[in-house]
């Protein structure tokens, strides 16, 4: 059975109904990609890597990542890429409008059980949004950990997410962010490569290092290959999968995964939960 960072709070707290919730903030990231900022009637509390259903009136609903601060109880932050119906209604929201959700659901990522530790954070693509809480968390309790490293890849340049907030991160003292591109134009001044062979060239400590891995399967492949190559045990290791979703608790088997279920038992796994 694949086990989770459990962190869910019970079924009966969150329940299965979705609440109307006013937008905010929308901020176009990339041409198909844009954060919305939602205003909870009451104080909405999460932990880093969890996820809620977003319901769009008439269409559907979508799990989507929880992609703000955690600490901010305040604002409810998604980050959507336009890939179908229901996800292009989302991104398609105005300032006062109204969408359904329900959660926050599923397991987090291990921040609060690796004080102490240096956290690698490698992220692909969109996998930069379940991990931006992560960052948030890091740097409000910095003092708590040893070397943050952050290494993240995109696309294209026009495809890097939060590239302002990216910029002022990496302004900072405490922190190693490198940002690489599968592919530029001449005119870009940055790494170019896969994110996997940056790990390659990262300093690691295989015995304080705790590695949290999100990106297209593929990525997150040869990302685990690379980290275990520099000697990072599978149990150091956790990763954030993706499923189809429809209940979103375990009860209706859509997101089955080996014997158990990525809504339930996930998103985030133990890497040696899951390794074949
Ligand atoms: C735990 C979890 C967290 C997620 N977090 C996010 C998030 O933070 N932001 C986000 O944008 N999405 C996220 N997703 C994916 C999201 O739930 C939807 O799958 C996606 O938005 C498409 O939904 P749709 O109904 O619009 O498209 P659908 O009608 O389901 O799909 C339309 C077409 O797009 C393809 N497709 C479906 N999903 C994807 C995908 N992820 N990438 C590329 N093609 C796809 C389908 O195969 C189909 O061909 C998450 C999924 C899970 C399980
Ligand atoms: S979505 Fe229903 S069991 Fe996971």
């Amino acid at each position: 059975m694949p086990e989770g960072v459990h962190c869910s709070p019970s079924l009966s707290s969150v329940g299965l109904r979705p609440s109307p919730v006013r937008v905010g903030r929308v901020r176009r990231e990339t041409a198909d990609v844009a954060t919305l900022e939602l205003a909870p009637a009451s104080p909405f509390a999460f932990s880093p890597g969890q996820f809620n259903m977003l319901y769009m009136f008439g269409l559907g609903e979508v799990a989507i990542s929880l992609s703000g601060d955690p600490s901010d109880e305040d604002r409810i932050v998604h980050t959507v890429r336009a890939v179908g119906a229901v996800s292009k209604a989302v991104i398609g929201l105005r300032h006062d409008q109204v969408i359904g959700i329900r959660g926050p659901y599923g397991s987090c990522w291990p921040v609060a059980d690796n004080e102490g530790s240096d956290i690698i954070v490698v992220a692909g693509g969109l996998g930069l949004a379940p991990l931006r809480p992560v960052i948030y968390y890091l740097f409000a309790n910095r003092e708590r950990y040893g070397r943050v490293v952050m290494l993240y890849g995109a696309r294209g340049p026009a495809e890097i997410l939060y590239r302002r907030e990216l910029e002022s991160w990496r302004r900072r003292l405490d922190v190693d962010i490198t940002v690489t591109v599968d592919h530029a134009a001449a005119d870009w001044r940055g790494n170019v490569g896969v994110v996997p062979a940056l790990v390659a060239r990262t300093p690691i400590d295989p015995d304080h290092a705790v590695a949290m891995v999100c990106g297209p399967e593929i990525m997150m492949r040869f990302t685990i290959d690379a980290l275990r190559q520099r000697g990072l045990a599978i149990d150091r290791i956790f990763v954030s999968m993706e499923r189809n979703m429809k209940c979103a608790v375990g009860l209706c088997g859509h997101c089955q995964f080996g014997p158990g279920f990525v809504c339930r038992d996930g998103p985030v796994f133990r890497y040696d939960c899951i390794a074949a």
